[in-house]
């Protein structure tokens, strides 16, 4: 059977894509983010998954705001880096597992989560740069990925209970898939930030550690939080990290935290990126 052995946090800051295509991960504004992510990079490496279902937020390039789906799943076996706006990123081809997403797809939707089917699609930096720091510049991205797409960008996203109950549902469809798939499941997006008004810029370290600390010690916590103490606590974009409550959601009970990194400044935005195993 296929089994959930980890859960993944992490920023997916667009100019820290934009700093490793352009080859500046050496300069001193950039390095402290890339060696940040190294022991995350060998702990992926060394637990090889099969297959990592990436949660992360589409940002108007896929979906504009004519079609706003709250929660939607890749079900095809190939997502292309999307074009948004300087060509799209010289990363690999990002391949999907086409019977599992299928398999969540059914069960998902049997558990009466009714997600939005997705057969095409291109994927933005919201996915592409937590693979390329969690596993540098390869040829081919070495584990199939399966796209889980959230609603933070058009309001009323989501709730963080919501958001942590379909992660219980897909730990259940996971558990239920006949094959013997590793797989790890990314929550990306946040951590404190906001890109726009009088609050641009805005980073709130205590809160955002108070959430990394809590992912392990305090969940009834986080399913809790409100969209307004997000906003208000962690700026307008900070709603981004109801998506790791997904992820966590897909986590047993219990669970270790074996590696944590948090970084400001990454362009507008606090870098977070912390290791869950279950235990
Ligand atoms: C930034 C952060 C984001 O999450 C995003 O989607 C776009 C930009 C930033 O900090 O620049
Ligand atoms: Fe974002």
């Amino acid at each position: 059977m296929a089994k959930i052995l980890a859960g993944v946090g992490t920023s997916h800051v667009p100019a820290i894509g934009a700093a490793l295509d352009l080859g500046k991960s050496e300069e001193p504004y950039w390095k402290p983010i890339f060696d940040g992510y190294e022991k995350s990079k060998q702990w992926l490496a060394e637990t090889n998954p099969d297959v990592v279902i990436l949660v992360y937020n589409d940002h108007g390039t896929a979906f504009g705001l004519d079609v706003v789906p709250t929660f939607s799943l890749g079900v095809t076996d190939l997502y292309p880096p999307a074009d948004e706006g300087w060509g799209p990123r010289p990363v690999p081809d990002v391949h999907g597992h086409l019977e599992l997403s299928r398999h969540l797809a059914e069960s998902l939707i049997f558990d009466e989560f009714d997600l939005t089917i997705i057969n095409e699609m291109a994927v933005d930096h919201g996915l592409t740069v937590p693979l390329s720091l969690m596993c540098g510049q390869p040829e081919a991205w070495p584990f199939k990925v399966i796209p889980l797409a959230v609603n933070v960008v058009q309001y009323p996203p989501p709730t963080g209970n919501r958001c942590f109950n379909l992660g219980r549902a897909i730990k259940k469809a996971v558990e239920n898939f006949d094959d013997d798939l590793n797989v790890v499941v990314m929550g990306t997006g946040g951590m404190s930030h906001q890109l726009h008004g009088e609050r641009a810029g805005m980073i709130n370290r205590e809160w955002d550690n108070r959430f990394l600390d809590d992912l392990s010690g305090d969940v009834k916590r986080l399913v809790q939080l409100d969209h307004v103490e997000y906003m208000r606590e962690t700026g307008a974009e900070g709603i981004e990290m109801v998506m790791w409550l997904i992820m966590r959601g897909t986590l047993n009970d219990n669970v270790k935290e074996v590696y944590r990194f948090y970084h400001v400044p990454g362009s507008n935005t606090a870098i977070g990126n912390i290791i869950l195993e279950n235990v």
